[in-house]
């Protein structure tokens, strides 16, 4: 049974026709399917010409205009659904799966004062001058994984520029900042892909199986890694932390392994498969026409705004729910307290009042995206996002004038939430 297979068990939401419900849900599982993710772009067109706000199946709605995206993501009146949230549900059973409360106690999910005081106790780790001094140790990463791919395409005239680069350079980048082996790399990958689909929309039991066995794999590391660390301290990110939380629970270890826990847990998987997907939608989107490449050899200073565009027109993370706060109005649409929206990041930044001729990839167009969220969640690591799809964008340019993909990425098409871009051939 597929999440979105579970909608068509929900019983008519009052005020919406069953024609417009019938109309959603038909989008919903064209997004999960080949052509959705392929080419995500008419489903966002018809969800908006639905309205700014439009019915959700199972009651709350989908947000599709970039301002009132824009609006609930920075407004006050709007909350992340936290464990308060999830003990006023009837579905129980849904928000009691041990993956959904693993995600519940992180970061995301977290609403004032306890995400102000986790979200104090990183600081600003990518602020400008700290992303200056990681600059040449993420270029010589680029480098190394430029060479293997270079090897690769020599030996067999074609390669997976997923496996091996896409893929590795955020685990590598955000691994050397946290102090994580090498080693490691393989198997973090292998649990963040499984854990995700605790964080879908309507996950089917099957796949929260799939989470929590990823869950308990995922603890039994991280907790093995703060163990490690805690008897051997570096110079690393995880030290830092494990100072900053032993000083403000100098009584009670447990509390403040569990702090650090759930950090260095979230903001590793947080950095994998959507900075993944933005390097493989960097090197596809860029080189599938040869002239949008060659445009940009010859204009570097415009390597920023073309990571901003590929940001813009298929954005790693489709949708992100918010609950209000108190009755509220959203794009002139009532709404009663606890009401759960979903936030369409994808229909927000193809909102041609945004940015006109949405369809078209224009890297000189300035346009708006809201592809790192806002607000008091605002991305953590967009900064080091940026950092990696630069370095890599910069040396693709340089050092592979002729490269161009041998066929279309492949999609996992089990996800509406999380974009995973699986494979992407690539020749020159
Ligand atoms: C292209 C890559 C990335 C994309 C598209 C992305 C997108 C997002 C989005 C949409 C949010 C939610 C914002 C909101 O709710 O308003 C978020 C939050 C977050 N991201 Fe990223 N992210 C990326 C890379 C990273 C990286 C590299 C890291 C860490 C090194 C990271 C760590 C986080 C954390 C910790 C949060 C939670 C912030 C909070 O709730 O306070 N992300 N990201």
């Amino acid at each position: 049974m597929t999440a979105v297979g579970d909608i068509g068990g929900i019983s008519t939401i009052p005020g919406t026709s069953s024609t417009d419900r019938r109309a959603v849900i038909s989008l919903l599982r064209r997004l999960r399917s080949d052509e959705g993710q392929t080419n995500p772009l008419p489903v966002w067109e018809e969800l908006r010409s639905m309205g700014d706000v439009v019915r959700a199946p199972w009651g709350g709605y989908f947000v599709t205009g970039f301002k009132a995206c824009s609006q609930v993501l920075r407004g006050r009146n709007w909350l992340v659904p936290d464990f308060a949230w999830q003990e006023r549900r009837p579905d129980q059973e849904r928000w009691e799966a041990p993956a959904t409360r693993e995600m519940t106690r992180t970061l995301i999910r977290l609403n004032a004062p306890a995400h102000t005081c986790q979200r104090r106790s990183l600081g600003n780790p990518f602020d400008r001058s700290s992303i200056e001094d990681m600059r040449p140790g993420v270029a010589a990463l680029v480098s190394g994984l430029l060479d293997g791919l270079e090897d690769r395409l020599r030996a067999d005239g074609e390669a997976d520029f997923v496996s091996l680069v896409a893929e590795q350079l955020p685990i590598h980048t955000v691994g050397r900042w946290i102090g994580i082996d090498p080693e490691d790399h393989a198997r973090i990958l292998d649990f963040t892909h499984r854990q995700v689909y605790a964080q879908e929309l309507l996950p089917a039991k099957s796949e929260l199986a799939i989470s929590a066995q990823a869950t308990l794999e995922m603890r039994a590391y991280f907790t093995g890694l703060i163990r490690h660390r805690r008897a051997n301290p570096g110079h690393d990110a995880l030290t830092g932390l494990i100072h900053y939380w032993d000083s403000q629970y100098p009584d009670d270890r447990a509390a403040a392994d569990r702090v650090i826990y759930d950090l260095t847990m979230f903001i590793t998987i947080a950095s994998l498969e959507t900075t993944s997907v933005l390097l493989a939608n960097i090197a596809w989107l860029l080189t599938r026409d040869p002239s949008r490449a060659d445009w940009l050899r010859r204009h570097p200073e415009h390597i920023d705004d073309a990571i901003e565009e590929t940001l813009r027109y298929d954005p790693p993370i489709f949708v992100n729910s918010r609950i209000a706060a108190d009755d509220t109005v959203l794009a002139g649409v009532p709404m009663a307290k606890d009401t759960t929206v979903h936030v369409l990041y994808g229909a927000a930044a193809h909102d041609p009042r945004r940015n006109p001729s949405p369809g078209v990839f224009d890297i000189r167009r300035g346009g708006g995206h809201l592809a790192f969220g806002g607000g008091a969640h605002y991305c953590l690591g967009a900064g080091l996002a940026r950092l990696e799809a630069r370095e890599l964008l910069a040396q693709l340019l340089e050092r592979f004038p002729t490269l161009r993909p041998s066929a279309p990425p492949s999609y996992d098409t089990s996800r509406v939430v999380f974009r995973r871009i699986t494979s992407l051939k690539v020749t020159v």
